[in-house]
């Protein structure tokens, strides 16, 4: 099915913006700004095979202009926190933008969330298809090196939406890009029903500052162990921080595309897999979402509106020599495919 282009709003520098709407057989539909190159909308079918809205977002393009945490963001140059705002690359002190106390956080003040993409839609093997592209010049938000990268959202017939990253870069320079879709499968209220399932035998503990310690500890026996499905409210009570926002080892061999969570909502019995070829994934549950913002159809995101699956490096890595390499050199090309594939109950 193809995709359709319409006018959305404006920068406040006065440039245009577009959502590039794709479709498929069964009535799923994605919309997707190139502003950001932000996930605005998904719908897809429940159990009676209702097509209704599984993300957080808003009508306008004001709310996306404003404060918000991430809602559907194409997340860069380094997703999640760097410590200190700063690292050592190849024996040189790097210093990024601070923008969560001390720290750095998904890719600074104005991140590749916030800055217009140019947008191509295409068709191809039955899918509908937008491919963002912008090169984030050397010294942006403090990081070395021009980086060239491409987003691209395609929506297959399988009721799948993948979203392919790619970036190269002339000066060696960390990379972690991600998506920050808030998914509801219900479509409203809160997600402590949910069921989750997350294949990680292990996760990255971190401190106060939400920093990882650089251990890589076990799940068993914590309220972080979804080998096996748990509904959310079941023991989000007893872990520290108002909910879960945690990164996952996941089981998987590196650079494979396997599945980082499996969640179903049992009422309308929607079910989302997240596919993944990098080798962890952030599970958040809107801990920081406190009713304050108005999003779609009115609708106020209060504490739990909704849950996060970002696939990433580990957090901190730049810091860490003990967690996965996240250097992109000269000559080489960063690739990370990410996979949120629907069914029904
Ligand atoms: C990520 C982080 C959270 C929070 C949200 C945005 O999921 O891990 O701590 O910063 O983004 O609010």
């Amino acid at each position: 099915m193809p995709s359709t282009r319409r006018h959305f709003g404006e920068t406040p520098e006065g440039h245009a913006v577009h959502l590039h709407v794709l479709t498929n057989d069964s009535g799923m539909e994605a919309a997707v700004m190139d502003y950001g190159a932000i996930l605005v909308s998904l719908k897809a079918p429940d159990s009676e095979g209702r097509v209704g809205e599984v993300t957080l977002g808003f009508d306008r393009i004001e709310g996306y202009l404003g404060q918000h945490p991430y809602f559907g963001a194409t997340v860069g140059r380094y997703a999640n926190r760097i410590g200190g705002a700063r690292f050592l690359l190849d024996g040189k002190e790097v210093r990024l933008a601070a923008n969560n106390g001390p720290n750095h956080l998904h890719g600074g003040v104005r991140g590749f969330d916030r800055v217009l993409w140019e947008a191509e839609d295409f068709e191809e093997d039955g899918s509908a298809g937008v491919r963002l592209r912008r090169l984030s010049p050397d010294g942006e938000e403090g990081y070395p090196g021009n980086l060239d990268v491409a987003v691209t959202y395609a929506l297959t017939d399988l009721d799948e939406l993948r979203i392919d990253f790619e970036a190269t870069s002339d000066e060696p320079t960390p990379v972690n890009l991600t998506n920050h879709t808030y998914f509801n499968l219900r479509g409203t209220g809160d997600i402590l029903d949910h069921v989750v399932q997350i294949p990680a035998s292990r996760y990255t503990p971190v401190d106060e500052g939400l920093i990882p310690t650089g251990e890589i500890a076990p799940v068993q026996g914590t309220p972080l162990d979804f080998t096996a499905p748990h509904a959310v409210r079941e023991r989000i009570a007893a872990v520290p921080g108002g909910g879960y926002d945690h990164n996952f080892v996941l089981d998987k061999k590196p650079g494979c595309l396997a599945c980082a969570a499996r969640v179903e909502e049992p009422e309308g019995g929607r079910v989302l897999e997240v596919l993944t070829t990098e080798p962890g994934a952030q599970f958040y549950t809107g801990n920081f979402l406190d009713g304050t913002l108005v999003g779609r159809d009115g609708q106020r995101y209060g504490r739990h509106a909704g849950f996060c699956v970002e696939p990433q490096r580990f957090p901190d890595s730049p810091n860490q020599p003990g967690f996965p390499d996240c250097v992109l050199r000269p000559g080489g090309v960063y690739l990370h495919t990410i996979v949120f594939r629907f069914a029904v109950l």
